[in-house]
């Protein structure tokens, strides 16, 4: 079966929202592989958002990912990385559909697209290369 890596991302943690997001990916079927409330260093980041290094959101997104604990986890499960996907909802949270994680839960008070409440891969390779840098002992 497949796996993909979770972030609930400070915000979710700050906002009491850890328990409500983990209903929702259990109720989807989803297996919990590996959980781990930890706080990022610039380093996890660096390596975790190698692809968007460089952009203009790239700095304000590593300092909110450092503001506060997130919790990591590995989710097992048929087509999770693309179910996780849908459950998560689209990457804005304005525009996120009703009922996905962003779309009920997210909001974007001062525009902070980067507040989205969730990480998940988006492909194979991602999947494996991220599970990797937050959980090498997996
Ligand atoms: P992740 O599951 O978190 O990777 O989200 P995604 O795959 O839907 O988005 P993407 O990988 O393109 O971007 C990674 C993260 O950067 C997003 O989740 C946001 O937190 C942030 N981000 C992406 N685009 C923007 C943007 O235009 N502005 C801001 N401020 N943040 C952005
Ligand atoms: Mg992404």
């Amino acid at each position: 079966t497949q796996r993909t890596l979770v972030l609930l991302k400070p915000d979710a943690v700050r906002r009491g929202l850890v328990g409500e997001i983990i209903r929702r990916i259990e109720a989807k079927g989803y297996t919990l592989a590996a959980l781990d409330l930890r706080t990022a260093t610039p380093e996890l980041l660096a390596a975790h958002y190698a692809e968007h290094e460089g952009k203009p959101f790239y700095e304000p997104l590593v300092e909110f990912m450092l503001s506060g604990p997130v919790v990591a986890m590995v989710l097992e499960g048929e087509r999770c990385i693309e179910g996780f996907r849908s459950v998560a909802g689209a990457t804005d949270p304005t525009v996120a559909a009703p009922g996905t994680v962003r779309g009920d839960l997210g909001r974007d008070w001062g525009l902070k697209v980067q507040q989205n409440l969730v990480h998940g891969s988006d492909s194979l390779e991602s999947a494996e290369r991220e599970i990797g840098i937050w959980f090498p002992n997996l």
